[in-house]
């Protein structure tokens, strides 16, 4: 371990001299360097660029300084990085082989649990990112519903296809022709968009609350029963993104955390606690639509992911690990909150507590809020500036003290340069 600094933590900048050394003999062989979300040239010059472990809530880049990491991998590591029990779990199945020509008995077992876990649906399929099961979701609802129209969320994110990808280079227009955007907890707009195109709109697909990048809102009462009920109404399918809270809220869903009922439930991130996999999900009356998909990948029948999933479930249900993930995201809510309110900073927090979002109220560009989690990390606590944060079950209030540290210095910064 090489942290700069006191045992407290870190004062002086620590070296990130392999992470650039890394970053440019990648831009040589890769376009951009690193491309999509993990692409850490866009979230600071002090964030590192390439990592080399991780332990439980903490990560170590490739320079050796170590980091409290809220971004858990963008949400996958759920209990925490190498998690005894279920990489023995993989290891054990590694032992009889991974990806065979047939799949194995651990994606029939885990389908067995994930069905009888999840509220109100009754069968499963899987794939391995979230953008397989959120493209197979539209296309069960169009199979089964014979109709074209996709309805989603303005700026909402549902993976990197031509249906949904936010950054259109390289998607012919006509692949949106078939997408309507709407605005989240606009019943009235919803309505509307049923009223003047119902005929055509095959499902509604929405995240469990609204996650937009820097800022969070949760469902006004009454939205989701306004989506069952129009959804009903014109026979269309209602579709719930949980790839990105899954098992964060509850273990049968986040439709259950937050009260909607959805026909299809699409997971993928933690449910494996970082080993591959995602999972869609539904009612008995699309079934037969869901037979007629032809869905496959090469690597959907890994043994290996099955075998985590069926831990990583096991193992959050035995240790409560959404109540420790809720409690410890309050915990650093309420810190950087009233750290904030003593620097006079108007730190505004919108996310729930197992994923915080947040900002600064006088900074709508988001470059001081920039300056801060550039400053932040690289005095030890990773924190992403253009990102929602994720909080695992292995996040305990070490992490959070030596995260407060961090940020105290951060704000230190902020005030010092204005
Ligand atoms: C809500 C949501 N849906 C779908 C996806 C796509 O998942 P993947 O990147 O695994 O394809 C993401 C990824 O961030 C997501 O946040």
């Amino acid at each position: 371990m090489s942290v700069a600094g006191n045992e407290r933590g870190r004062m002086t900048s620590p070296s990130l001299d392999r992470s650039e050394a890394l970053w440019k003999r990648a831009q040589r062989v890769i376009p951009g360097g690193v491309y999509g979300h993990q692409n850490a040239g866009a979230h600071g010059e002090r964030h590192p660029k390439f990592l080399a472990r991780g332990e439980g809530s903490r990560v170590w880049d490739v320079d050796g300084n170590e980091y409290v990491d809220w971004m858990c991998a963008y949400g996958p590591m759920v209990l925490g990085y190498r998690n005894s029990v279920v990489d023995r779990a993989v290891a054990e199945q590694m032992e009889l082989g991974d990806t065979l020509s047939l799949p194995g008995e651990a994606m029939v077992e885990y389908a067995e649990a994930l069905v009888a876990k999840t509220a109100g649906m009754d069968w499963a399929i899987f794939g391995k990112n979230g953008a397989d099961v959120t493209s197979w979701a539209i296309d069960t609802a169009r199979a089964q519903t014979g109709k074209s129209k996709v309805v989603k969320v303005r700026n909402a994110y549902h993976g990197a296809r031509p249906w949904t990808i936010p950054v259109l280079p390289g998607v012919p227009p006509h692949h949106r022709d078939e997408l309507i955007e709407v605005v989240w907890n606009d019943v009235e707009g919803l309505r509307s968009v049923f009223a003047e195109e119902g005929d055509a709109i095959a499902c509604v697909i929405l995240t469990p609350y609204d996650h937009q990048l820097h800022h969070a809102e949760l469902p006004s009462e009454g939205w989701y029963r306004a989506v069952r009920s129009l959804c009903d109404e014109h026979d269309a399918v209602f579709v719930m993104d949980d790839v990105r809270a899954g098992f964060r809220f509850d273990l049968a869903g986040s439709h259950v955390y937050f009260n909607a009922a959805p026909d299809l439930v699409c997971y993928s991130k933690a449910i494996a606690n970082g080993y591959a996999l995602s999972a869609g999900l539904g009612v008995e009356a699309l079934r037969p639509a869901a037979e007629r998909i032809f869905f496959t990948g090469s690597f959907f029948f890994q043994s290996s992911a099955f075998a985590a999933a069926s831990a990583t479930l096991a193992e959050m249900e035995r240790t409560d690990a959404v109540g420790t993930i809720h409690r410890i995201g309050q915990l650093l809510i309420d810190g950087l909150e009233a750290q904030a309110e003593s620097f006079g900073e108007p730190l505004v927090s919108t996310g729930p507590a197992a994923m915080p979002s947040f900002h600064f109220g006088d900074d709508p560009e988001y470059a001081r809020f920039k300056r801060w989690c550039d400053a932040a990390t690289e005095q030890g606590a990773y924190l992403h500036p253009g990102h929602n944060w994720f909080v695992s079950a292995a996040h305990t209030e070490e992490d959070v003290d030596r995260t407060l540290e961090a940020t105290e210095r951060a704000f230190e910064e902020l005030r010092s340069s204005g």
